[in-house]
């Protein structure tokens, strides 16, 4: 069972090559879901028939799926959003704020994601092929469960008992209700489940979608960068709309050239990756036979699933004397990189994004002695715990 997840910035043709390998996946005996958090139905439009908000048979051996964001949003946030709310009106915010405080941009996307989780567990299926929104909701989106853990730890106590033995201190009235603690930290568990299913790449990666031009490579460039911060492994590159060579059009033949430059730049950049080609089509390729046809180009003889990548994930190595924490950061730069402690976690941020690092136990009494970016992983050197300290 692996899950696909198709990013990529806005219009390159992510709903389309995604759609384009659950169909050949599909077609090749693999037992595969496709779904979207799209509210456009853009997936349906690219598949060429209507899809409902659970899995909706399209053809053998392939499912496709709109998941309904706003109802799993509602479902699983709406208590924790009523105390929120009513906290921060006994806080003194007024309503109107209160309200627009609990709405967390990008969560009813996350929560989609429950979906896919939903759909590994169940465990009847090969391949489940996720079409997502463009790279910077994507990301956070991504990110958020991370992002959200570190939130309810500190907004809320870790424990009823501790929540307990703060009454007196905080009166009661200001304290959850047993109900929004309970689905405060199942819906916590929950998504660092889906956090961590998708960012182990024996179970999960991410195919970034491009078209081969500057701006929207070098954007693809950061994304590679921001998901590797956040643990995520890529294990394609989808260059779309690339423009056949031939005839002797002077408009055509600029833009091959122009193209070709890029895709030596694609092939550098992220060298050691497969980049598969999407021809760009004199028409759009709508439809289960057009989308076939497409990924036919796109993977030529090549399996539509691919191997799971070979990335070292972020690791810790000690030899007694020194242990150094090593992450995947490719493509970062020297001067966007900066490393904070933050008590017991390690921050590492990367052009404006953050990665909450939270250290094993033995470890964050450990100074750091040193970091660099070496072959595209950043390597913290820790050095002993100071005599006394222990
Ligand atoms: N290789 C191609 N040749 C011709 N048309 C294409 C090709 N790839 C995509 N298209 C068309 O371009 C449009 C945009 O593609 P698509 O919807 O897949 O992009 P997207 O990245 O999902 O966009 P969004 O960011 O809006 O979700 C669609 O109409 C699609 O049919
Ligand atoms: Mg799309």
């Amino acid at each position: 069972m692996r899950v696909l997840l198709f990013t990529g910035k806005g219009g390159v043709g992510k709903t389309t090559s995604a759609a384009a390998t659950a169909v050949l996946a599909a077609r090749r005996g693999l037992r595969t879901l496709v779904l979207s958090t799209d509210p456009a139905h853009s997936l349906a439009d690219a598949l060429g028939v209507p899809l409902g908000p659970e899995p909706t048979p399209v053809a053998t051996d392939l499912l496709g799926q709109q998941v309904d964001t706003q109802r799993r949003f509602e479902e699983s946030w709406a208590t924790v959003r009523g105390y929120l709310r009513e906290l921060l009106g006994r806080g003194g915010v007024d309503a109107l704020a209160a309200e627009q405080l609990t709405v967390l941009p990008g969560a009813d996307e996350i929560l989609a994601l429950l979906e896919v989780r939903a759909r590994v567990r169940a465990g009847d299926l090969d391949l489940v092929v996720v079409d997502c929104a463009p790279t910077a909701e994507t990301l956070r989106l991504l990110a958020l469960p991370a992002a959200l853990g570190w939130y309810f730890e500190h907004a809320f106590p870790g424990h009823r008992r501790l929540a307990r033995a703060a009454r007196p201190f905080v009166g009661s009235e200001a304290l959850p209700a047993d109900d929004v603690f309970g689905s405060v930290q199942r819906l916590h568990a929950d998504l660092a489940e889906v956090y961590a299913l998708l960012t182990d790449p024996a179970r999960a990666s991410v195919r970034l979608v491009l078209t081969p031009e500057a701006v929207v490579v070098a954007e693809a460039r950061r994304t590679f960068t921001s998901l590797s911060l956040y643990g995520f492994a890529v294990d394609a590159v989808v260059a779309n709309r690339v423009i056949p060579a031939g005839g002797d059009d002077p408009w055509r033949a600029g833009w091959v050239a122009a193209q070709a430059v890029q895709l030596d730049e694609v092939r550098q950049s992220f060298a050691g990756l497969p980049v598969h080609l999407g021809p760009y089509l004199p028409e759009e390729p709508v439809g289960l036979d057009a989308l076939a046809a497409y990924a036919e180009h796109l993977y030529g003889d090549a399996d539509p699933l691919g191997a799971p990548p070979e990335i070292r994930a972020l690791h810790v190595e000690s030899d007694g004397e020194e242990t150094v924490l090593s992450m995947p950061l490719p493509l970062a730069e020297r001067a966007e990189v900066d490393l904070a402690r933050a008590g017991d976690d390690l921050v590492v941020t990367v052009g404006g994004q953050r990665r909450v690092v939270t250290l094993p136990e033995w470890l964050s009494p450990r100074p750091v002695l040193g970091a660099a970016l070496t072959d595209g992983r950043l390597v913290v050197h820790f050095g002993q715990v100071p005599v006394g300290a222990a």
